[in-house]
């Protein structure tokens, strides 16, 4: 069974290096997973005053996109210490009106990453805890804390170590397990 995956990546930035990452987790996953790529950078700022009947037609599109997806899976760089502002207004936007959270039930996978050691650990964990709210099963092992993000990818955004690959696949083979098992 394919599942289609949406993928949300933190950074708004061009170069951004957790958007490499996040394309090459997409391109080591098994094929049974398929993934579109979210936009979350046009969004305005939630603000209930604009939910009426016709709210913003960028809030109607990420709502349609998360509506479809199977799946949902958070590439995120770390802004001091929590997750990015545009990231947490996406998961606001799709969380409402009440009543009407579209990311209930979809199996998630966080991945985070930074050019320094620790990996994202503080957004990786400020996102989980946003999650629990929205109701989104949250593959728990393995964690993923990706460090030094600006060594791992060569200039076509490979791994450039078998290691990286395979810490890559393993991440991703065991996601799509897990929505194997929810989102059948
Ligand atoms: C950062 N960065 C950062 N890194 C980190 O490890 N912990 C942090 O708390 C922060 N805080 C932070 C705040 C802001 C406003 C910016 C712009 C950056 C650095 C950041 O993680 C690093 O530049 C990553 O490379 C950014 O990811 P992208 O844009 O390359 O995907």
């Amino acid at each position: 069974q394919t599942f289609e995956i949406a993928v949300l990546v933190g950074s708004l930035r061009k170069g951004a290096l957790t958007r490499t990452l996040a394309n090459a987790l997409t391109k080591l996953a098994p094929e049974n997973l398929r993934f579109t790529f979210i936009e979350i950078g046009d969004l305005p700022l939630y603000n209930p005053d604009l939910d009426t009947e016709t709210p913003p037609a960028a809030w109607v599109r990420l709502r349609n996109e998360i509506t479809q997806a199977d799946g949902v899976m958070f590439v995120t760089p770390e802004y001091n210490r929590a997750l990015p502002a545009a990231l947490k207004n996406a998961l606001d936007v799709g969380s409402r009106p009440y009543g009407s959270n579209v990311w209930g039930g979809k199996p998630g996978l966080v991945v985070s990453g930074s050019g320094g050691a620790l990996g994202g650990y503080g957004a990786n964990h400020h996102l989980r805890d946003t999650l629990v709210v929205l109701d989104v099963p949250t593959l728990s092992q393995p964690e993923a804390y990706v460090g030094h993000l600006g060594t791992l990818f060569d200039q076509t955004g490979a791994p450039n170590t078998d290691e990286t690959k395979a810490y890559l696949s393993k991440i991703m083979t065991a996601y799509a397990a897990w929505v194997g098992k929810l989102a059948a």
